[in-house]
């Protein structure tokens, strides 16, 4: 396969605002432009993708990139979670029953009507998955981008929101981390966090599906989520999820509705809610925004995920690394009542929580009806500490990657 320099070319438009679009039909290839890595980071490449890789690219994409990065301005040593986003944004639109208008564009606001739908009747939906560098290659990685696209479409078709097509995200996915790949930090457990959002954009009062939505892809680098130990609050008076509702779906009202209550337990001292089912306040369900993992004696337990749980693409990466090892790994109802009574035996020696930004967030403490239950210090912790420093070391490319989890960004950024 041939490749071709594509510099030369677009160095004659940038830094102007451009569009761009190259494609070489011969050998079904298409090029990128590396005028923007060698602005970032006096880089030059030549890149390509081969149409192999998505089975259509049926998204063309204007992109138009910032005039000036922001990389150089920002301090990589702090970079609180959330708070600092990378030059570029994607954005498709979905109107007349399909996806199009892809655009690349700075990063900033969009405009948009008070009308909006999604702020009334909260047809919104998001995701939260990470990309890394691997230390060895210098490679970047997508980590289980399938499984985020998997759990996008149960959210949406939960919220009546039209299915994502895979090639929109993952082409979306490429373009925009092979142009803000300078992005992704190297220190040891940061990432570049990556937040797809979906929302409706109908201009209408009234509670129906909007017939039009906005799709944005946001990314910004995060340091390793160093969160102490946490200490839980059994919920006995809030619920964060219903048999039929919409527990296993990433949509933003979930979250809206656990702020008021997790301000609360904090208040009285606790860093997060231990969430149980609705109907009997017996079973565990989540905590926070994190799935909960309890070792009982050597067996490591995790509630199955019902229809009242977000199914982590973290949980599932523990369970397959602890069946992987051998440890006996049970996926089942578990009550707070086991959790009590395993805690006071001394069988309970390890809880913690799992998720995409922390990975694992050790257990200390929880209380139970006005009763504080202590566990193991969280400095003897091998099973959840091993567990986080695995899946980090999978990420960054310290661990081989057994589970073929990890997909390279294709560097490019120009289709058909
Ligand atoms: C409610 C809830 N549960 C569990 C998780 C953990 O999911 P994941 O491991 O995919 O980040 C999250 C985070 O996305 C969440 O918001």
């Amino acid at each position: 396969m041939q490749f071709y320099s594509v510099f030369s070319f677009f160095k004659t438009f940038l830094p102007i605002k451009c569009s761009i679009f190259v494609s070489n039909k011969k050998n079904n290839a298409i090029f990128a432009p590396a005028t923007y890595f060698n602005r970032v980071k006096g880089r030059q490449s030549n890149i390509l993708l081969t149409k192999s890789l998505f089975n259509v690219m049926q998204f063309p994409t204007k992109i138009n990139l910032c005039k000036h990065s922001r990389l150089s301005e920002t301090n990589f040593d702090d970079l609180p979670f959330g708070k600092t986003f990378s030059d570029h944004m994607f954005i498709a639109e979905y109107a007349n029953g399909q996806w199009g208008n892809c655009e690349i564009n700075p990063y900033g606001n969009i405009e948009m009507t008070p009308a909006n739908m999604a702020l009334h009747y909260g047809q919104a939906i998001f995701e939260g998955m990470k990309a890394n560098i691997n230390n060895k290659t210098g490679e970047a990685m997508i980590f289980r981008p399938d499984l985020h696209l998997l759990r996008i479409n149960r959210s949406l078709e939960r919220m009546g929101m039209p299915e994502m097509p895979a090639d929109l995200f993952y082409q979306s996915l490429h373009q925009l981390l092979a142009i803000d790949k300078n992005w992704i930090p190297t220190k040891e457990g940061a990432s570049l966090y990556l937040r797809p959002v979906v929302f409706a954009t109908d201009e209408f009062l009234g509670v129906r599906a909007s017939e039009t939505y906005k799709y944005v892809l946001l990314t910004g680098p995060t340091n390793a989520y160093y969160n102490k130990p946490i200490k839980l609050l059994v919920a006995d008076k809030y619920v964060r999820a219903f048999p039929g509702g919409t527990g296993f779906a990433k949509c933003a009202g979930n979250y809206a509705a656990t702020i008021k209550p997790a301000r609360e337990a904090r208040e009285q001292g606790f860093d997060q809610i231990l969430w149980v089912d609705g109907l009997e306040y017996s079973y565990l369900q989540e905590c926070g925004t994190m799935n909960i993992f309890a070792v009982i004696g050597d067996t490591v337990i995790t509630p199955t995920a019902t229809e009242t749980i977000l199914a982590g693409i973290t949980r599932d990466s523990l369970i397959a690394l602890l069946t992987h090892k051998g440890y006996k790994i049970e996926e089942r109802p578990i009550t707070i009542q086991e959790l009590i009574t395993a805690q006071e035996s001394g069988e309970l020696k390890e809880m913690f929580g799992s998720g995409t930004a922390a990975v694992v967030s050790h257990v200390i403490e929880f209380a139970y009806k006005g009763v504080h239950y202590q566990l193991p210090s969280a400095d003897n912790r091998p099973v959840g500490s091993m567990l986080k420093k695995w899946l980090e070391d999978i990420r960054q490319g310290e661990s081989e990657d057994i589970l073929n989890w990890l997909v390279p960004v294709q560097s490019a950024v120009a289709t058909n």
